[in-house]
C-alpha cells in the first residue's frame, strides 16, 4: 500500500482490528530480527507430555525446535510416539524399515546411528519412531532397567557425538506408560503444553503426581520449568479464563508468549513441514519463535540471578 493510497482510504480501514493484527504482527516479527542469543555448550533436555491426548504437544514440539534452531541452537528431537507425528513433521522418512527409536529402546542400537537431519535445517535433527515403537511399550516390560533406557542411550549419545546439541526436546505419546517413563527419566524439564479450551487444570494434577514419583524414585533433577499455553483463542471468553486459571497456579512456569489457533500450524504438518519453514511470517510462526526466545532467555536470566545472589 502507497502513501497515497493512505491518505485517500477511510481512515476506518486503518482503524480495524485485523489492520492493528497486522501491525502488532509485523513489530512482534522486526523484534525478533533483531534478537541475538548465544548458547554456552550445555544441553537443556525437555519432555513435552501431557496425557490429554490433541493437547498440542507434537505440533509444540517440532514448531518450537525449529524455532529454536531458526535462531541458531543446534536441537535433537526424539519423537517417542509410535503414531510418528513429529517425523512427519520434521520431514524425516520414518517408514518400517527405518532404524528408529525402537531400535535404541528394545536392541541398544547407539542414538547416533538412527539421527536423521531435517531438510529444513542442518541445526535441526530428529530421532524418528516408526509403527514398531507401538509394540515396545509392552516389549519394554521384562527388559532390564527398563525405565532408563532412553536415558542411558542419550547420556552416550551426548557424551561422544562431535557437535553436542543445545536442546533435546522429547515428542510424548498421550499416555502415561513405560514411553512417557523413559521420557521422564532422560529428561531435567519438563514442558507442558495446556490447551485452552477446555477446564486443563483437572488433568494437570494426575501428571502433577505421576512427576512426583518419578521424582522420588528414578529422576531426582525433573522439574516443571514451562507451561505453554495453546490454539488460544482471545474471542472466546472460555480461553481466557483457562488461561487466566494456569496463570494463577503456576504463575513462574508460564510462558508470556500464547500461542493462538492457528490455520497455518495446523496445516503445516501435511506438507512435512514446521510452521517456521510453512509460512515462518504467520502468527503462528511468529509464536513459536518468540516462545523459543523466552525459553532461552529465562534459564539465560535465572543463571545470572544465581550466579549473583
Ligand atoms: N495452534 C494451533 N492452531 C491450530 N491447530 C492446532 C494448533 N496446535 C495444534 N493444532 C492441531 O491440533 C491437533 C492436535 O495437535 P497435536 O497433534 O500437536 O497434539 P498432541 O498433543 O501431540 O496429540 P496426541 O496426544 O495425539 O499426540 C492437530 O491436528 C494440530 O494440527
Ligand atoms: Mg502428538
Amino acid at each position: 500500500m502507497t502513501e497515497s493510497d493512505n491518505a485517500t482510504a477511510p481512515s476506518s480501514l486503518y482503524d480495524s482490528p485485523i489492520a492493528r493484527e497486522l501491525a502488532d504482527l509485523t513489530s512482534r516479527r522486526r523484534a525478533l530480527e533483531a534478537v541475538r542469543l548465544q548458547f554456552h555448550g550445555g544441553t537443556r533436555v525437555l519432555t513435552v507430555s501431557n496425557q490429554k491426548g490433541g493437547v498440542g504437544k507434537t505440533t509444540t514440539t517440532v514448531n518450537l525446535a525449529a524455532a529454536l534452531a531458526s535462531v541458531g541452537a543446534r536441537v535433537l528431537v526424539i519423537d517417542l510416539d509410535p503414531q510418528g507425528n513429529a517425523s512427519t513433521a520434521l520431514g524425516v522418512p520414518h517408514t518400517a524399515d527405518i532404524p528408529s527409536v525402537y531400535d535404541v529402546l528394545i536392541d541398544e542400537f547407539p542414538l547416533a546411528d538412527i539421527v536423521q537431519t531435517s531438510p529444513e535445517s542442518p541445526n535441526l535433527l530428529c530421532a524418528p519412531s516408526t509403527i514398531h515403537l507401538a509394540g515396545a511399550e509392552i516389549e519394554l516390560v521384562s527388559q532390564v532397567a527398563r525405565e532408563h533406557r532412553l536415558r542411558t542411550a542419550l547420556d552416550d549419545y551426548l557424551a561422544t557425538v562431535d557437535e553436542r546439541p543445545d536442546f533435546v526436546l522429547i515428542d510424548c505419546p498421550p499416555s502415561l506408560g513405560l514411553l512417557t517413563i523413559n521420557a521422564f527419566t532422560a529428561a531435567s524439564e519438563l514442558l507442558i503444553p495446556i490447551q485452552c479450551e477446555y477446564y486443563a487444570l483437572e488433568g494437570l494434577s494426575q501428571l502433577l503426581g505421576s512427576i512426583r514419583m518419578i521424582q522420588k524414585h528414578l529422576n531426582p533433577s525433573l522439574h516443571l520449568s514451562t507451561i505453554l499455553l495453546t490454539m488460544y483463542d482471545g474471542r472466546t471468553r472460555l480461553a481466557q479464563q483457562v488461561a487466566d486459571e494456569v496463570r494463577t497456579h503456576f504463575p513462574n512456569e508460564v510462558l508470556q508468549t500464547v500461542i493462538p489457533r492457528s490455520v497455518r500450524v495446523s496445516e503445516a504438518p501435511s506438507f512435512g513441514q514446521t510452521v517456521i519453514a510453512y509460512d515462518g511470517n504467520s502468527v503462528g510462526a511468529v509464536s513459536y519463535r518468540e516462545a523459543a526466545v523466552e525459553i532461552v532467555r529465562r534459564e539465560q536470566q535465572k543463571a545470572q540471578n544465581e550466579g549473583t545472589s
